[in-house]
């Protein structure tokens, strides 16, 4: 059972010069609120309430702002940096003293899921406690991402990091279920060619162990990525169509938490009242009022 958590919102975002030369790339708005609530909420839904918030040193001090120790939301919530965006898989040295040799979740910062009964995928995979859990989403431009290749039963054969010529058309999201031996292997990895620690790497010692398995994100899921100012705005409209038309947040913190049963009524009214009049506020009192 996965209780741990790390969400990932380093990076220098260059892809997004000049927009993220002074602000982190995960504190941009995806529509109506900050980026790093999507996957906040992916841990959330997947029942992890003790969470570490990896930034850069500039940024951290941003992020305790927005998110302070997660009381308000029934959760933990640390905060570490890391000084180089020295890659994904560095993630479990920084985060070390925080696993205390524990399985983990790990999200980065910039990926948005939403779709059916993702809530049930999320717990399902968060029940693990050996090996680890990656998922796979079909995507046309396969060259652009780490792929997987499997068979039926969802064991992976093989994982190429941006292949010219892939084997699948199945691209490794950013969300990822790893058992206690995570940070141990973590400590074996050196720095690929481009000078990062690969979570690709990482994924291949578990392939190795043959306990690497992967859950396919279907053709109803929408897996977004937030990286450029053409996905970014894709992001935003759609996150703003689907909430419009169901009148319903997507990525709301509050009302995970309180669907969770993390905060009571009187929890979430003090979170409305606290911030302002912002429709997400109104949103907030509305679902106190069980409207
Ligand atoms: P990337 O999109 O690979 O990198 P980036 O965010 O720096 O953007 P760009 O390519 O435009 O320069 O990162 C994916 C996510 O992981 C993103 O949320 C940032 C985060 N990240 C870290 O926190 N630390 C790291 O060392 C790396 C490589 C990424």
């Amino acid at each position: 059972m996965i209780k741990k958590g790390i969400l990932l919102a380093g990076g220098l975002g260059t892809r997004l010069y000049p927009m993220t030369l002074a602000v982190s790339k995960q504190l941009l708005p995806v529509y109506d609120k900050p980026m790093v609530y999507y996957p906040l909420t992916t841990l959330m839904l997947a029942g992890v309430r003790d969470v570490l918030l990896i930034s850069t040193p500039a940024d951290i001090g941003s992020y305790e702002r927005l998110l302070g120790d997660g009381a308000k939301w029934g959760m933990s919530i640390k905060y570490a940096a890391q000084p180089k965006p020295g890659g994904l898989a560095q993630a479990f040295l920084i985060g070390e003293g925080f696993l205390e040799s524990q399985g983990c979740a790990l999200v980065l910062g910039d990926n948005i899921f939403y779709g059916a009964e993702f809530q049930k995928l999320l717990t399902e995979s968060a029940a693990l406690d050996d090996g680890a859990a990656i998922f796979a989403y079909q995507v046309s431009d396969p060259s652009r991402y780490g792929i997987a290749s499997f068979d039926e039963r969802g064991k992976v054969l093989d994982l190429e990091e941006k292949p010219a010529k892939p084997k699948s058309n199945y691209a490794v999201v950013g969300l990822y279920f790893y058992d206690k031996t995570v940070t141990a292997k973590a400590k074996t990895l050196t720095p690929s060619p481009r000078g990062e620690m690969e979570i690709t790497d990482l994924n291949k010692l578990y392939l190795q162990e043959g306990k690497l398995n992967v859950r396919l994100m279907g053709r109803g899921y929408a897996w977004l990525d937030t990286g450029t100012c053409e996905s970014l705005i894709e992001a935003s409209s759609f996150i703003e169509a689907i909430q419009k038309r169901q009148g319903l947040m997507v990525a709301c913190p509050e009302e995970i938490a309180f669907r969770n049963g993390w905060i009571g009524r009187n929890g979430l009214i003090a979170q409305a009242k606290s911030l302002g009049g912002s429709d997400y506020a109104r949103y907030l009192a509305s679902l106190a009022d069980g409207v």
